[in-house]
């Protein structure tokens, strides 16, 4: 049975930015702004289609290892990023849209200007509620994952929470995905078939569409496509196809 409900929370994992320059002749970085023009496009297209959470991999923790040029460059476009949705009009727009960005990952490798204006966006636009937009960038889920186990551990120290307490709800408390719900629908792009580390333990559940459209080209149709896809899918989550109800709730069409 198909529920055709509409997702919740989209995961995107961005790939595709080095091949669609290099097909192009041009150099990765080229690439990885005309993948930035993408995102914009989808974050408000996620927006236009009311889907509640949207999350897009900008930057794993291994892509420190990258060369410099490029790591410098990936900077800059979050430095864009930020400085795009900070200004006045962008943050009432936010408000009254109900927008909330966040950037989730380790940021401690970034300059304390670019970590500043994390924090800014994070705290005006905080209070909305509607749609929750969060780029990933220095992020790894390992890291993820080991960071939670030692605030886990310290929570315990403490005396702020019981070894009986800890299961699947609390435990993912400690996630960089704290009050974010589990994706239900994981895109990647450029058509390989991996995770590359990204929300591990969240994507239990999500189902995946993978495509071979390059990040740069993939447009607001596609995304579309994708969640039609999606709505065609019967999730089980462990149980039988009898057991699954079709939940007339949050169905929605996409066109
Ligand atoms: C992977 O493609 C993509 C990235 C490492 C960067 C993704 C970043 C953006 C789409 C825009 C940046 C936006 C912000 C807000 C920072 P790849 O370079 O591995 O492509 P390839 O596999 O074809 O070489």
């Amino acid at each position: 049975m198909v529920t055709r409900a509409f997702p919740q929370h989209i995961a995107f994992i961005m790939d595709g930015n080095g091949r669609w320059a290099e097909q192009r002749g041009l150099n990765r970085l080229e690439g990885h702004r005309e993948g930035y023009r993408a995102l914009r496009k989808i974050v408000d297209a996620c927006i236009d289609l009311g889907l509640p959470y949207a999350t897009f991999y900008a930057f794993s923790k291994e892509n420190w290892n990258r060369p410099k040029e490029e790591v410098d460059g990936l900077q800059v476009l979050l430095g864009e990023y930020l400085d795009e949705h900070l200004t006045d009009e962008k943050i009432a727009e936010a408000k009254e849209k109900g927008v909330r960005f966040r950037v989730i990952g380790n940021l401690t490798g970034i300059s304390e200007e670019l970590q500043g204006k994390v924090s800014e966006i994070l705290r005006k636009t905080s209070e909305n509620a509607t749609h929750h937009v969060s780029i990933a960038f220095g992020y790894g889920s390992r890291d993820e994952i080991v960071h939670a186990a030692r605030g886990i551990v310290r929570a315990v120290l403490n005396g702020d929470l019981k070894v009986e307490e800890l299961n699947e709800a609390s435990f993912s408390r400690y996630l960089f995905t704290a009050d974010i719900p589990d994706p239900d629908l994981l895109v990647r792009t450029s058509g390989e078939f991996r995770i590359s580390n990204f929300l591990l333990y969240q994507i239990a559940y999500s189902e995946l569409y993978i495509t071979p459209t390059l990040w740069p080209d993939f447009r607001p149709e596609e995304l579309k496509q994708a969640i039609q896809e999606f709505q065609t899918r019967e999730r089980r989550f462990g149980l039988t196809s009898a057991q699954v109800q079709p939940s007339p709730k949050n169905n929605k069409d996409t066109n």
